[in-house]
């Protein structure tokens, strides 16, 4: 029997619970012509809420094109997947007709393709003229519009991965440039590394300050993942208490793929009734199925860091206090501030109200039962 709960993937339909605030949000920005910016720690379901309101726009008057940017390990690799997609995604023989004699650095050839669908379009760029085709390539989105008379939505997902490109300053300007002028385009841009999405949309001496409404997505609150974590039990025939499943939900603190991945492992060795035992069956292969993952995310934590985590996780509150320093030899309050912040930048934890928390809940758990020798499997 397949397991009813999803991970490690994109979802939508039945598989993806809530968020129907963040999605009328999000909806009704694009649709009015206006840009999203969508950040979230990773695995938060960025790519699923953008895929599922997609899927609700379709075959109305806009068109919608995502473009992932999580391999392009160039500005002309990306720029070029980019117009790829947005020419593919309007295309018809008219169309084509019309762009050809409008283009001038971006070349389609045309060739019969081997399956039914008739002439496909290959592009080819003029890269010796690079300023003139780059401009090309961000102008095309509202070209397009035009020609097609479909106002386009264009969803770029881990937009962050620009910073890696080779003018990153130079590329935004052009595109904060040009696509503030596109009346009929809207953007979608999302992307997993919060410390450099607020770098590039939220600083103000940045290109892309205030191009759009900011959404930060939150984990999910238990009144929507609890029936959620039954309902999928039921549908398999298995059957469990709320009270555990709001555990599990506790446990996994909210975050939506760990909840998932979590109950999958239970759900693997459940009988009809989950027991309690059985979430701390679920708990030790957890571990066991992200050990190697989260030694190497330990490997690149420096001491300081480490005994910040430490301290977090005692539940002190005064981190820079001298009590603080010096039970967990610190050093000086500078030292503890400067391993926040990069704690910080990397996702290792968030500020909660006056406290840090860890974002990823499992990777708590290890630090806990494998650094601080807790016995985390002690549950009743
Ligand atoms: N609304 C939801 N309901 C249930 N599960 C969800 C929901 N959103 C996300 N998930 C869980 O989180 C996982 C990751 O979702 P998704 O890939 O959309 O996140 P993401 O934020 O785009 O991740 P990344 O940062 O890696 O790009 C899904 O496989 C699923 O297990
Ligand atoms: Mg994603």
């Amino acid at each position: 029997m397949e397991s009813p709960f999803l991970f490690g993937q994109v979802v939508t339909g039945d598989d993806f619970t809530n968020r129907q605030i963040e999605k009328s949000t999000v909806k009704s920005t694009l649709l009015s012509g206006n840009h999203i910016i969508l950040i979230s720690p990773r695995r938060y379901g960025k790519s699923s809420l953008i895929k599922g309101i997609f899927h609700e726009i379709q075959n109305t008057k806009y068109q919608t094109i995502t473009v992932d940017l999580t391999a392009s390990r160039s500005e002309n690799l990306f720029l070029e997947s980019f117009a790829r997609q947005v020419l593919n995604a309007n295309s018809n023989k008219t169309f084509w007709k019309k762009m050809s004699r409008i283009l001038k650095n971006i070349v389609p050839t045309f060739s019969m393709s081997s399956g039914d669908f008739g002439e496909v379009a290959t592009l080819s760029f003029n890269w010796q003229e690079k300023k003139r085709t780059i401009e090309e390539i961000l102008e095309l989105p509202n070209l397009i519009a035009k020609t097609s008379n479909k106002h386009q939505i264009i969803a770029i997902d881990e937009f962050q991965n620009i910073e890696k490109f080779e003018d990153p300053q130079g590329l935004q300007l052009q595109m904060r440039a040009i696509w503030q002028h596109h009346t009929n385009v809207s953007y979608c841009l999302y992307g997993s590394k919060r410390h450099m999405m607020e770098q590039i949309f939220t600083r103000d001496s940045s290109a892309f300050y205030n191009f759009g409404q900011v959404v930060q997505l939150q984990k999910i609150h238990e009144k929507y993942l609890v029936p959620f974590i039954s309902k999928k039990f039921n549908l398999t025939k298995k059957h469990i208490d709320e009270g555990l499943a709001l555990r599990i939900v506790k446990m996994m603190r909210n975050h939506p793929e760990y909840v998932q991945f979590f109950c999958h492992l239970i759900w693997t060795s459940a009988t009809r009734k989950i027991q309690p035992k059985q979430l701390k069956s679920g708990l030790k292969k957890l571990m066991e199925a992200t050990s190697v993952h989260f030694l190497d995310l330990y490997d690149k934590l420096n001491n300081t860091q480490v005994k910040v985590i430490k301290a977090i996780l005692k539940g002190e509150q005064q981190l820079t206090s001298q009590y603080t320093l010096q039970t967990y030899q610190l050093g000086t309050s500078a030292n503890v501030v400067k391993a926040l912040e990069a704690l910080r930048k990397e996702d290792f934890i968030e500020k909660k109200q006056k406290n840090y928390e860890l974002i990823n809940p499992a990777f708590e758990f290890w630090f806990r039962f494998k650094i601080l020798q807790d016995d985390i499997f002690e549950i009743e």
